[in-house]
């Protein structure tokens, strides 16, 4: 054998060998070789290792979080972006599902809601996977109130946005009170009062804001329709007449309400006009120029009005109401006459006009049916209504005409109700 050839069988193993040896410590090196290690079969660790960049997996070999890492990774919530942040966070020895979750996006923006609170994350996941168009903020809102609202007693999931506008109400009402701030009594109050609401939810001059009234007039009546409740209560019937008096709110113009609840002082007394030629006395000036108008307007149809009583002092009002008092006593006078303070004649916007007598029957002549058709052209409403003396005090008076200017007195006439229950919905209504 040549020498040369001998060389040959000696080196060429040699290389063989030391490449192979290359290979092997070059593999052992590798990600591919770790994952081996680990026990992942050649295609889960083919599909690992793409997950990750060349630079990543240099970081992962060298790390002794591998495994951890590779089963955040193949979360569906892995976020490439944060590959530093997960291992960091294990070293600091946070669990994978804490990682996942905080670098989670839809974690991430719920958490920067306002309102929002660790505990309730969980449910408003599962509120964002039932309903994926609903805004965050709402999510929140919803989750954190739902569950406070089921931990209270007769709550009724249908009615949510009811409590839930009741509650916004009640939080607007109190200074400083944070909508997303979920108190829990609040709610439970809330959950009460909407639940107490519900029967009256088709009376049509319902007030929210006196449901206690109705509630315990309700309990003092319980044979009354709730029609009739929410009527009385409104007019203020709930208290005797002459009870709890308070100043008229003068403010509210010729909406302004005086009656066995309401009083005016002759401070109150308005700019005057006298009617000369229409009648006895004065009115309250604009209503003393509708006066005219609608008297002139009745003539041209061969009618004949004229003011027997209008503008009243306080004086003049005690004189009549003592007198009726004196001869009727004073529970049949209240059924005809104001005390004095309490007489809407004393604003200057009542006008009695042709005869101021039950027996006269005004309401059988043409001037009445006249009046009851066109009354309300002028700002002129009929004010004690037939068969409404439970509601104002006082019997029928068809000659009884109150000024509450031309914007409202046609709905006024076609209401039906007394002015009481009318200024309560519309003037006075605390829900407005
Ligand atoms: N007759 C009405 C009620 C009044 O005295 O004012
Ligand atoms: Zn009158």
């Amino acid at each position: 054998m040549k020498r040369g050839k001998k060389a040959a069988l000696i080196i060429i193993p040699l290389v063989i060998c030391l490449a192979a040896a290359g290979a092997y410590i070059y593999y052992t090196g590798t990600i591919g070789y770790k994952l081996a290690k680990l026990g992942y079969t050649k295609d889960q660790a083919g599909s690992i290792t793409a997950i990750f960049s060349e630079e990543e997996q240099q970081v992962l070999l060298a790390s002794p979080a591998t495994p951890e890492i590779i089963d955040i990774a193949s979360d569906p919530r892995y976020q490439k972006a944060n590959f530093k942040d997960y291992l960091s966070g294990l070293q600091e020895g946070k669990t994978a599902e804490t990682l996942l979750t905080d670098y989670d996006p839809r974690v991430v923006k719920l958490r920067a809601e306002k309102g929002y609170l660790e505990q309730n994350l969980a449910a408003y996941l599962s509120k964002k996977d039932s309903v994926p168009d609903m805004a965050d903020q709402d999510v929140v809102r919803l989750v954190n109130t739902t569950l406070v609202y089921e931990k209270t007693e007769g709550y009724d999931p249908a009615l949510y946005d009811k409590y839930e506008a009741y509650r916004l109400k009640q939080v607007q009402k109190t200074e400083g009170a944070d909508p997303d701030v979920i108190d829990e009594a609040l709610c439970a109050a809330v959950v009460k009062h909407v639940n107490t609401a519900l029967p009256y939810s088709s009376e049509k001059y319902y007030i929210d804001a006196y449901l206690d009234r109705y509630e315990a007039y309700r309990a003092a009546n319980p044979d009354k329709a709730l029609t009739d409740v929410v009527a009385e209560v409104n007019a203020g019937i709930d208290k005797p007449f002459y009870t709890d008096i308070e100043h008229a709110d003068m403010s509210k113009g010729y909406l302004v309400l005086v009656n066995k609840y309401y009083y005016v002082e002759d401070s109150d007394k308005p700019q005057t006009t006298a009617l000369s030629g229409y009648g006895v006395g004065e009115l309250e000036s604009t209503a003393a120029e509708a006066f005219k108008q609608m008297v002139e307007a009745a003539r041209a149809e061969g009618l004949s009005l004229r003011a027997v009583s209008p503008y009243r002092t306080w004086a003049i009002q005690n004189l009549f109401y003592t007198g009726y008092a004196r001869n009727a006593g004073t529970a049949e006078a209240d059924t005809y006459s104001a005390r004095p303070g309490h007489s809407e004649h004393q604003t200057g916007l009542a006008v009695d006009i042709n005869v101021a007598s039950i027996s006269a029957h005004f309401e059988n002549t043409a001037e009445y049916a006249w009046l009851q058709n066109n009354c309300w052209k002028y700002g002129f409403i009929l004010r004690y209504l037939p068969d409404k003396q439970y509601l104002t005090g006082y019997v029928y008076e068809p000659w009884h005409y109150r000024y509450v200017g031309t914007e409202y007195a046609k709905d006024i006439m076609d209401s039906g109700i007394t002015f009481e229950e009318w200024y309560a919905f519309y003037v006075a209504n605390p829900d407005k």
